[in-house]
């Protein structure tokens, strides 16, 4: 089995590449990635000596080299995205161009190519918000309120629409929030814990009673092979966490985690737009690919802490590039505004 997976250097990409060289031995993976601030070649440093594993440098909207790439590849995996819901507020150009434009071409390159399996890795934001009561099922209807999501939205018709109008063997994912080593930490859990670790301040949007339904990346990266493996062409499968909780919960425990002080905590201006909450109903990738996550939230907490405590190095090379400009661009005001906890 040969495999292209795009956005293999981010952070699922990065976990799914291994989790797959080491659960399938007889397969080689061709990581396409176009290395944005997101791309680090240092999650797959580990990689270097492994002759089932290729990484090219190139771009998703790059019809000629995908077409050059394809021959011969016999499932396609697509992760490569913007993937912050905050800087698709500051800036949705990029999320229009790699998530929409950059999933239409690598669809109709994979239909030249006649690619026996195309997955898309979506997301529950594709389906809006909840209130405090219910669950996604994947006939929600889809009613993305950030850029990013209605971006991700967007990709997720265009993957359906291959398999109604051209009966292209497409399947597509669509998880919960992710956390785990390798994270970017632009994303709320990892900028926890390196801001508690740096014992910096802890910006947290609003009252901090929005609710994500967590998923350990490696649980998600067993789901994704699952459904390419065993799934329906033209089906969508829920990917879902057992974990859901309130933002200021969730910072609480990884305060305890990390042995940091409750008065690092920040409550700044909401996000606009801010979905309340999200909860997916995996029965579905649970009853027809057996699947379920088998990382316990505390456990997976624990190791992610442990993994950020392990590499400084990896957390600094971050946090000295463009990252520091980010960071002032999306916190600066924030901060300037913001509330202790009592
Ligand atoms: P990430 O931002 O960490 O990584 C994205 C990767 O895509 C980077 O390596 C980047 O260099 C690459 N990339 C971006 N634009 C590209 C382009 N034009 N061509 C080639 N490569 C490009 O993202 P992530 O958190 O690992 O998410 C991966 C996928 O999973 C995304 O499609 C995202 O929508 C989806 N997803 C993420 C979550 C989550 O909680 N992080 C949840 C559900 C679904
Ligand atoms: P995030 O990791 O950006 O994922 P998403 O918005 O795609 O679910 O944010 C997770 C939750 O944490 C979300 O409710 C927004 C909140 N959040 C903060 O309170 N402060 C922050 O600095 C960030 C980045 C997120």
């Amino acid at each position: 089995m040969r495999v292209l997976v795009t956005g293999g250097a981010g952070f699922i990409g990065a976990n799914f590449v291994q989790y797959v060289l080491a659960q399938r031995p007889d397969w080689e993976i061709l990581n396409l990635d176009a290395l944005t601030y997101a791309g680090n070649l240092e999650n797959l440093a580990a990689l270097d000596a492994e002759p089932r594993y290729r990484f090219v440098h190139g771009d998703v909207c790059d019809r000629a080299l995908l077409d050059q790439l394809l021959p011969g590849v016999d499932a396609v995996v697509h992760f490569a995205a913007e993937s912050h819901v905050d800087r698709s507020i500051l800036d949705a150009t990029a999320f229009i161009r790699t998530n929409v434009q950059g999933t239409q071409t690598l669809l109709d390159a994979a239909r030249q190519a006649q690619t026996p399996r195309f997955l898309f890795v979506s997301t529950d934001e594709v389906y809006g918000a909840l209130g405090a009561q219910g669950r996604f099922t994947e006939s929600s209807p889809l009613a993305p309120n950030s850029p990013y999501a209605a971006s991700k939205a967007a990709a997720d018709m265009l993957v359906r629409a291959a398999f109604h109008t051209h009966r292209q063997p497409v399947l597509t994912t669509r998880a919960s929030n992710n956390y785990g080593a390798y994270q970017f930490p632009e994303k709320f859990i990892p900028l926890v814990i390196t801001h508690a670790l740096a014992g910096e301040p802890i910006p947290v949007y609003g009252e901090g009673k929005n609710v994500r339904n967590w998923i350990h990346a490696q649980d998600h990266c067993a789901g994704i092979l699952a459904a390419l493996e065993r799934g329906m062409p033209g089906e969508v499968y829920n990917l879902g966490g057992d974990d859901e909780l309130d933002n200021l919960s969730l910072v609480r425990r990884l305060l305890q985690l990390t042995g940091a002080s409750e008065s690092l905590i920040r409550f700044v201006p909401d996000r606009p737009g801010h979905d309340f909450r999200y909860s997916l109903d995996s029965t579905r990738a649970r009853r027809e690919l057996g699947w379920r996550p088998h990382v316990a939230f505390d456990d997976g907490l624990g190791r992610t802490v442990s993994w950020y405590r392990q590499h400084p190095d990896w957390v600094a090379h971050i946090r000295d590039g463009s990252f520091r400009q980010y960071y002032q661009s999306q916190y600066a005001t924030r901060l300037a505004q913001a509330r202790t906890a009592q």
